[in-house]
């Protein structure tokens, strides 16, 4: 589903140069939680954006779905992530304003997609989550976990085959973590692949996989 081979990645700001990633490899079969742990700095959200397509290598071949995606122009591989990938952060990135319907249904509204089916496809999303019994609450009266999961129902309201998630429970406590991380379990039982970056290890318990990172390297996959 995802194979990452022999990738580097240096960011430079001005004169001085940082090695984020030195010639990782990385297999993740099709529906499999797969999970990336380390320690700050030791390269995981980099591995991340590139796997989605946000960024791209400086050297290395990174294959997603059967597609070479660092061979794609600009413009295929937003509509290529846009079709196929969804992402959830730190960050809730909710809309305030809005409901938590509404937010999850933002995607779709970019989309061009029908009012109508926006709705039930939405609400689908949300009760994936749990959270169909809270829809029009606005995010100020849910909690730190449900706003994650709304911004998790977004994530997945335009059903992407894969969900890549960066310390998605960085922001909540050990119980909303627990619950979160469930959530991600019950994707990866109805067919998405979920990549998730995390510094806990107490988490590593719901992944199939596990990469260990340190240095821009895995160094242990278990
Ligand atoms: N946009 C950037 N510009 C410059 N350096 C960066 C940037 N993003 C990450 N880095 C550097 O690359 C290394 C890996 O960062 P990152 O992938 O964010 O690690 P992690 O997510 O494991 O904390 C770090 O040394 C970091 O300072
Ligand atoms: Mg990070």
């Amino acid at each position: 589903m995802i194979s990452v081979r022999d990738v580097w990645k240096t960011y430079r700001i001005g004169e001085v140069e940082s090695i984020a990633l030195r010639g990782v490899d990385l297999e993740v079969p099709g529906g499999t939680f797969q999970c990336i742990v380390g320690p700050s700095g030791s390269g995981k959200s980099t591995l991340l954006h590139l796997i989605g397509g946000l960024d791209r290598p400086d050297r290395g071949e990174i294959v997603v779905m059967g597609a070479h995606i660092n061979e794609m122009g600009d413009d295929e591989l937003a509509g290529f992530r846009n079709r196929n990938i969804g992402f959830v952060f730190q960050m809730f990135y909710l809309v305030p304003r809005m409901s938590a319907l509404e937010n999850v249904e933002l995607p779709l509204i970019v989309r061009g997609v029908p009012r109508r089916e926006r709705r039930m496809m939405a609400r689908e999303a949300l009760a994936k989550v749990g959270l169909l019994d809270k829809a029009d609450r606005k995010p100020t009266q849910l909690s730190g976990g449900e706003q994650q999961r709304v911004a998790i129902a977004r994530a997945i309201v335009s059903d992407p085959r894969i969900l890549l998630a960066d310390e998605p429970t960085g922001n909540l406590d050990s119980e909303n973590a627990q619950i979160v991380m469930s959530i991600f379990r019950d994707l990866v039982g109805i067919g998405i692949t979920v990549v998730l970056v995390t510094h806990n290890v107490e988490l590593l318990k719901y992944c199939d996989r596990t990469a260990h990172m340190r240095d821009g390297k895995i160094v242990r996959v278990d």
